[in-house]
């Protein structure tokens, strides 16, 4: 069947009808007209792009040969502003379709360097020992062209390159980090010695973690996603703060000296010792931290006036919103990689005493489906 693709949706999918159904295509460009071919059903199914027979004006050749098959991108076929105002638009949809709210103002959209800004990555090893990441939804490993992925950081391509001639690689796969200093860090590389450790810096502050904890993926725009964070809390000398999601440390220390205290909240063990150590490096004394689940957490405090909160992808569960409600912020800013699970949320913080008072948009994870929301929600 031809179609013309209407728009993309969350997911990364292109959006095109036919009579009263939906179907998604992956890999497509709002105004390509493609030939498809469809699984024919009731309401949504997916479509594959057969040829294309116009294609879209913002199409572009990919940069990466293995664009299409292995799961790390989605968007490397448009123009890189393009990509931008889809990430702008699937926001407002989502918040139109999930949350229930009309938001014509998008605070700020900060884009990235395209490519080059992944810092971290966990690369794949097949049986046949050659390096990639994983299919979409398989575990089938792609290999990786010889210059590397083109959304990792240089120097890890420059590492990988050194590496990948020697040929030894653990089945299991290995990871590879770089810092702001341009140091590589490494785990599983057959024949050299596993870092513990590696080290990131961030608005003069400085972060140990363990080479296999949590950390923000983009130097280029975490150090202006920390600025919106710190910038929609207000931040006064008197407040009582939480920062919910803590792992080693990142929004707390940045927000510490302007403010009486903070409580960071994670579960995690290793993110929790490494936020402790990272506390201490920096001179920061007014932070403490409880290990715990995020609602349980919650339930141990009182008298705290702002809340951040920085969920894994699969956002808030019922529990922490009403332990969250329950202290009665007057604040809440909340960062999330996702913009259906955060617009999921909001809808809940608005049916129990909130309102969005501004969203912004930081493209940490430019060429893929991924965006990053930080928003400003008040008690109203
Ligand atoms: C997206 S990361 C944010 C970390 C930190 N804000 C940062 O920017 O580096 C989410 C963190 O939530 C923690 N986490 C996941 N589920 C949790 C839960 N139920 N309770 C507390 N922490 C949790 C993870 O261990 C991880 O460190």
């Amino acid at each position: 069947m031809i179609v013309e693709i209407e728009k993309i949706v969350h997911g990364g999918y292109g959006l095109t009808h036919s009579g009263n159904s939906v179907i998604l295509v992956p890999l497509s460009v709002p105004g390509d007209i493609v030939d498809i071919e469809f699984a024919e059903g009731e309401g949504i199914s997916f479509g594959w792009i057969k040829s294309i027979i116009k294609p879209s004006i913002y199409r572009k050749d990919p940069c990466c040969p293995v664009f299409g098959l292995c799961g790390g991108c989605d968007f490397d076929n448009m123009e890189y502003p393009y990509e931008l105002t889809i990430k702008e638009e699937i926001l407002r949809e989502d918040l139109s379709r999930i949350a229930k709210m009309k938001v014509t103002d998008i605070d700020r959209v900060i884009g990235s360097s395209e490519y080059g800004y992944r810092n971290h990555a966990r690369f794949k090893v097949s049986v046949e020992g050659e390096v990639g990441f994983f299919m979409k939804k398989s575990h089938e490993v792609v290999p990786l062209p010889d210059e590397g992925c083109r959304l990792l950081h240089r120097d890890i391509n420059e590492f990988l390159k050194k590496i990948r001639r020697t040929g030894e690689f653990r089945a299991g796969g290995f990871r590879i980090r770089t810092d702001t200093m341009g140091n590589i860090f490494q785990k599983g590389v057959h024949g050299l010695k596993d870092n513990t450790f590696c080290y990131q810096y961030v608005n003069k502050l400085k972060y140990r973690l363990k080479i296999d904890d949590f950390f923000q993926v983009n130097n280029s725009v975490t150090a202006q996603w920390l600025n919106i964070i710190e910038s929609y809390l207000n931040l006064e000398s008197n407040d009582i703060v939480v920062d919910l999601f803590s792992g080693s440390g990142l929004i707390i220390l940045t927000i510490a000296k302007k403010v009486k205290s903070v409580t960071g909240i994670e579960i995690n063990r290793n993110a929790v010792n490494n936020a402790r150590y990272n506390a201490g490096w920096n001179n920061v004394s007014n932070v403490s931290f409880i290990r715990a689940n995020a609602a349980k957490g919650l339930n141990l405090l009182a008298g705290v006036n702002k809340i951040v909160v920085d969920p894994p992808r699969s956002g808030l569960t019922e529990n922490i919103i009403g332990a969250v409600v329950t202290l009665a912020p007057s604040v809440i800013v909340y960062a999330s990689c996702d913009t259906a699970t955060f617009s999921r949320d909001l809808k809940r913080f608005s049916e129990m005493g909130y309102h969005l008072k501004e969203v912004s948009l930081i493209d940490m994870f430019p060429r893929t489906k991924h965006s990053e929301v930080v928003a400003r929600i008040e008690r109203n």
